[in-house]
């Protein structure tokens, strides 16, 4: 088929990458000449493995441009705009209304399914439908119908989440969703070549496609978002009982996920959530209650929780130093998770503003985020280490704020003698073994030398 792709973030690079890669033709539209010129030269704007390997892979079905004279021949049209939150928590849709607007006018005689995959509030697949109405001479309701087709990737695993789902969600009419379930016949047999840089994972069979009407789709995605953000703080919360009691949270969690109907992903305590989905989400769901007058206090705690966890880190690192005046603080992680570069609304963020708040010198490092950081950091007030070493560099004190794989495999005892006192506040709890430092971990004691391995064999 023939697909047009509004939008050309995250989210609209990998539906154009994975819809080329299935067989299609697929024009990528974003208003941002710098993003479209950027693409048209083979770079990627974003950082997300194995992106560059398959949009270079499927190069010749693939077209990047600003005008949007390409949807007239699209027989399917993504809408994949960005939906930032507003002041108060409500999704800002001004891009995806100016999205409609400049679809409508090149809509034409055929069957063109208008999909919207940015997240957006419930009732919005009806909105745009307006909008396309208002905005077009030729729109007809059968012809141009709105689906919602939420998307579930997440960053740094973008590929393998796109190729590999659990389900597909088609929210809307039975014929504009039977049009949708044709444009993704190769991904819900599976029948498409696995590309090198995303191969099948061996027990992976195929996705569950889940047809529903608009507004359930709408839910469905804010739904799952909050109930992963959900169990995230509950980790958390039980974590800081742990450390009061002397439990130990990953014992717990591992405890508790294998009973099936809880399961075991996403129980990670640590410094809580950050990113650009789990806070605007929770807080969307939110503000969709508060216009209909229903309180939802479910996520208003998970969303306390996730804040305090920020606060509570520091509490640690102030009751073992006191004052921090003057000390010298490192940061390992600035990406709210590893395998991006990602800063939008990462728990490092908060740290670095608060501990400069209390008169810390902080100096922090990223393996991939610190460029982008002096671009859109440029608010905060810390030194870039060009090292991990220049971390450790005379620290009162280091806080590891992202598990990055080059983190949990440091030679932390080589590391830690540099330092002017050995605190490591294991934010992420990625230290396995004992080191010669003080290490604060989160709702458990740090590994001592006599720590013995959990047996989880029967
Ligand atoms: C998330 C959803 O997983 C994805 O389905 C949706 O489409 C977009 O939002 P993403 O934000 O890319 O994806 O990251 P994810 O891997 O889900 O992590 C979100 C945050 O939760 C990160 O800050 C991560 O560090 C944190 N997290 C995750 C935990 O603190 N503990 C966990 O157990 C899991």
């Amino acid at each position: 088929m023939n697909v047009a792709v509004i939008g050309t973030g995250y989210v609209g690079l990998g539906t154009a990458a994975l819809l080329a890669h299935i067989g299609h033709t697929v024009t990528g539209i974003d208003i941002s000449e710098e993003k479209i010129a950027m693409l048209q030269r083979a770079e990627v704007p974003i950082h997300e493995p194995g992106l560059d390997a398959l949009l270079a892979s499927v190069q010749s079905r693939l077209t990047w441009t600003t005008s949007y004279d390409a949807v007239a021949a699209a027989d399917v049209v993504f809408i994949c705009v960005g939906t930032p939150p507003g002041p108060d928590g409500t999704p800002d849709l001004q891009y995806v209304v100016s999205a409609a607007a400049s679809i409508a006018p090149h809509l034409n005689g055929h069957t063109q399914v208008i999909v919207n995959k940015s997240t957006v509030p419930i009732g919005t697949g009806d909105y745009v439908t307006r909008l396309l109405e208002e905005n077009s001479v030729t729109f007809h309701a059968e012809r141009h119908a709105v689906v919602s087709n939420p998307e579930f990737l997440r960053e740094g695993t973008a590929l393998h989440d796109s190729l590999y789902p659990d389900r597909i969600v088609l929210g809307g009419s039975p014929d504009a969703v039977a049009h949708m379930t044709r444009l993704y016949a190769p991904l819900i047999e599976q029948t498409f070549v696995a590309p090198a840089s995303a191969p099948r994972p061996e027990t992976y069979t195929r996705p569950a496609v889940v047809k529903t009407t608009l507004q359930s789709a709408e839910m469905i995605k804010y739904a799952a978002n909050a109930f992963l953000a959900l169990k995230i703080s509950f980790a958390n919360e039980i974590a800081g009982l742990s450390e009061r009691v002397g439990a130990d949270i990953e014992e717990v969690m591992t405890g508790i996920g294998m009973d099936t109907r809880i399961g075991s992903r996403f129980l990670n305590a640590g410094l809580g959530w950050g990113g650009s989905c789990f806070g605007k989400d929770t807080q969307g769901l939110i503000s969709a209650g508060r216009e209909h007058n229903y309180d939802m206090p479910i996520l208003q705690a998970a969303v306390t929780v996730n804040y305090r966890q920020r606060q509570d880190v520091l509490q640690k690192l102030i009751r073992q130093l006191r004052t921090l005046k003057g000390k010298r603080i490192g940061v390992l992680g600035m990406a709210f998770k590893p395998d991006t570069d990602d800063l939008r609304d990462a728990p490092a963020h908060d740290l670095i503003e608060r501990l400069h708040g209390l008169g810390a010198t902080v100096v922090a490092h990223d393996p991939i985020a610190m460029p982008r950081a002096s671009r859109e950091w440029a608010h905060l007030t810390y030194h870039e280490a060009g090292s991990v070493e220049q971390v450790f560099d005379r620290a009162d004190a280091i806080i590891v704020a992202t598990e990055w794989t080059d983190y949990r495999t440091l030679d932390w005892n080589a590391l830690t003698p540099r330092m002017r006192r050995p605190l490591i506040i294991d934010a992420r709890n990625i230290i396995r073994n004992p080191i010669d430092a003080q290490v604060e971990q989160i709702g458990r004691d740090a590994p001592a030398a006599e720590e013995f391995t959990m047996d989880t064999s029967l």
